[in-house]
């Protein structure tokens, strides 16, 4: 059994594992890294790591239209619930639970988490995925940080390589070594002038210093785990 994993486009990405779609911090309607249509996105469950605008932007409107489960931490559920969606599991860091999907806990991120209403959104997340046999992790946006290696070795890690909000190339390259990854994907980086990184020197470096395979994915390209 393998999972499938999607890179949307700069925070955004989709699981699919035994036909439930997983979407991680929906960011669609003004996210220059994807064409795709908030309106004609599919989820089951909806994972959000943070606060931040550019994880939650489409949130709203698309759990409405598709009932899908919100999971995210406490602060973050309370605030969706506040506008209407009752559907929606709390949890918090280093805290595990076992969804429909497979086994999810939110880990440390070293970032912010302020709503884009001025709501205070606790403590952003990374995500660590257990699915179908295969440990999955999403640094999702944060600094480079030494307890990263408790999580590793996994499948696939997704790390942001954009520099400026998050890790840089070089703090990026840090995190593979202490992950110690099979599958690395780049993220969160060429969506804006301000993180433009080139993603493919980046993959060199990484394969000459470890022994992941870094797959530089354009939007809505996918990969087996
Ligand atoms: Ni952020
Ligand atoms: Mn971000």
């Amino acid at each position: 059994m393998s999972v499938k994993y999607t890179y949307i486009g700069h925070g955004t990405h989709s699981l699919e594992v035994e036909g439930k779609k997983v979407l991680i911090d929906p960011f669609f309607t003004d996210n220059p890294s994807t064409e795709v249509s908030a309106d004609s996105v599919e989820a089951d469950f909806i994972v959000v790591s943070h606060g931040h605008g550019d994880h939650v932007a489409d949130l709203i409107p698309i759990a409405k239209r598709t009932g899908a489960q919100v999971i995210s931490n406490f602060e973050i559920v309370n605030w969706v619930q506040a506008q209407g969606i009752e559907n929606a599991h709390p949890q918090h860091l280093g805290g595990g639970f076992n969804h429909d999907f497979g086994h999810l806990k939110l880990t440390i991120a070293h970032h912010g988490s302020g709503l884009p209403d001025g709501a205070y959104g606790g403590n952003p997340a990374g995500l660590l995925f257990t699915v179908a046999g295969k440990r999955i992790y999403l640094a999702c946006d944060t600094a480079l940080f030494l307890d990263m290696k408790l999580y590793g070795p996994v499948d696939l890690f997704v790390v942001p390589i954009g520099d400026n909000f998050t890790m840089g190339p070089d703090d990026a390259l840090e995190a593979v070594k202490l992950v110690n990854p099979k599958a690395v994907v780049p993220c969160h980086y060429n969506t804006w002038p301000l993180i433009e990184q080139d993603a493919e020197a980046w993959a060199k470096r990484v394969e000459a210093e470890t022994e992941a395979k870094v797959h530089v994915l354009s939007s809505g390209g996918s990969l087996d785990v």
